[in-house]
């Protein structure tokens, strides 16, 4: 237990009350460990905005969710038009479901671009390897969030997409079947399946979201921040003052609260602007075939999931029976590098020899569309073990080689087209771009152990970059 603090009979009734708290909780100490005295990096620019307005979001999500609860009805029946009276009848209730629909997407694009910081500056690396991984879990629950939000308005998109993606799970061999049944409660999406994507939608997801998002920024906080230049400002020999505070540090506040307001404040004038003058942001945030009643009778002719997991969907629909080919050729051609040109023992040579004969094997007999889904599942699976696949001598992509930033701008402009083709109907075109997508957006995490080595890095300064402005 702490040392119970006394207090003069002289201060003020503010001062008595927070000591009387602070020898009861410890508001004080939370407060300077987390904030007054937590210091942050002096030179961090407009990518550090994101971590902040990622929580921003995730508040603005809770709120406005808990006020669409009050009046939506989770019932096939009466989904659609609760939604719909929400919008017409509800005072300001079409703006709390503006807020919601558009906060969706502006989640992702958050996160895409705070991962992407991520990406840049290496902040994925010793000793934040526990702060990505809560956040690609995050990511993880993210996508299951909207997936199962998006069920809830009961239009065609709502249904259609469910339906597609529900499907998808069967495709797995001997549980398949089985376990998309246990998904959606019944043998087609059905009111079972909105009343169980409802109750995760609205407590269950939302519950592990918010733990992995305290667990991220205890993680984050433990370690402290990464930076632009990636240089450890808390390291064993990174210079301090004569409190021991990091000379290239900062207090988060004032200095971070401030300037995250500009951030929030340019984040607000943009959200705002789409919720008031598009809404539907051309049918991207809100699809024009979810205007109309889900009919478990009609299927629409042309079925897209929302714009943040196209880059995905594209991947899943690239795995054809021909891609199989090409697939089994780079597991060939990896065994073939693993077991001639690399130095591991004979024992690690023949192990490999061994796995790539039944990965072949199980590609030969196993259906397409069972490696599309795992094509899709292992695209964000692979960003876990991203820590430990970047070999680079250098963290930032400041110091390194030049060409690392044609590479990463290849990869954006890659993930870019695989979220367009996913948004169109299929088109042989459209599957040759994505199929070469796909081996791209692998093989830059795979080669990543290899093609991070090449190259020689500039070098890298002993203290922050950082001119006052
Ligand atoms: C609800 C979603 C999320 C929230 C609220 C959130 C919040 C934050 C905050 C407040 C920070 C510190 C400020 C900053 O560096 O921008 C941060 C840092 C970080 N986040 Fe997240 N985050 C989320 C999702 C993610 C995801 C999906 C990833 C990656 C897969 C991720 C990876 C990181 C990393 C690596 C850092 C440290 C960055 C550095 O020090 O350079 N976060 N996050």
């Amino acid at each position: 237990m702490a040392e119970y603090k006394e207090i003069s009979p002289n201060a003020s009734a503010g001062e008595k009350l927070l000591n009387w708290v602070d020898n009861r909780f410890p508001a004080s100490k939370l407060y300077k460990e987390h904030l007054s005295e937590y210091y942050a990096p002096k030179n961090f620019n407009f990518w550090y905005f994101f971590g902040s307005l990622a929580m921003l979001v995730l508040v603005i999500q809770i709120v406005t969710g808990i006020f669409l609860v009050m009046h939506y009805k989770p019932d096939a029946n009466l989904a659609f038009a609760s939604v719909e009276y929400i919008m017409r009848d509800v005072p300001w209730g079409w703006l709390v479901r503006y807020m919601h629909s558009t906060g969706a997407s502006a989640f992702f694009i958050v996160v895409y671009l705070h991962m992407f910081r991520g990406l840049l500056y290496g902040s994925y690396r010793k000793p934040r390897e526990l702060v990505w991984i809560f956040g690609c879990g995050i990511f993880l629950c993210l996508m299951a969030e909207a997936f199962m939000g998006y069920l809830l308005p009961w239009g065609q998109m709502s249904y259609w997409g469910a339906q597609v993606i529900v499907n998808l799970f069967s495709a797995i061999p001997f549980v398949g079947p089985d376990l998309a049944l246990l998904i959606r409660g019944d043998y087609v999406v059905s009111d079972a399946t909105l009343n169980r994507f409802f109750s995760f939608h609205v407590i269950a997801v939302p519950l592990v979201l918010l733990g992995l998002v305290a667990a991220h920024i205890i993680a984050l906080h433990e370690v402290g921040s990464n930076n632009p230049d990636g240089v450890e400002i808390k390291g064993p020999n990174a210079p301090r003052d004569a409190q021991g505070h990091p000379l290239d540090g900062i207090p988060f506040h004032p200095y971070y609260t401030v300037h995250d307001i500009l951030g929030v404040s340019v984040f607000l004038m943009v959200f705002t602007a789409v919720i008031f003058f598009a809404p539907e942001a051309g049918g991207y945030f809100l699809e024009y075939n979810n205007f109309i009643p889900a009919d478990p009778f009609k299927t629409p002719n042309h079925i897209a999931p929302v714009w943040y997991f196209t880059p995905f969907y594209s991947m899943l629909r690239a795995i054809t029976g021909e891609m199989m080919y090409a697939l089994i050729a780079c597991v060939v051609g990896a065994a073939f590098f693993g077991a001639v040109k690399s130095k591991l023992p004979a024992f690690l040579k023949a192990g490999v020899v061994v796995a790539a004969l039944v990965a072949v094997a199980l590609m030969l007999s196993i259906d397409a569309k069972f490696w599309g889904v795992v094509v899709m599942g292992g695209a964000v699976v692979i960003l876990f073990f991203l820590p430990w696949l970047d070999h680079s001598p250098v963290k930032s992509i400041r110091y390194r080689p030049s060409w690392h930033k044609y590479l990463y701008a290849i990869f954006v402009v890659v993930f870019v087209i695989l979220a367009y083709l996913g948004v169109q109907p299929p088109s042989p075109i459209g599957e040759r771009v994505s199929q070469v997508g796909t081996l791209f957006y692998f093989g830059f995490f795979l080669l990543m152990p290899w093609w991070s080595q090449l190259g020689e890095p500039k070098p890298v300064p002993d203290r922050v970059t950082f001119a006052a402005h």
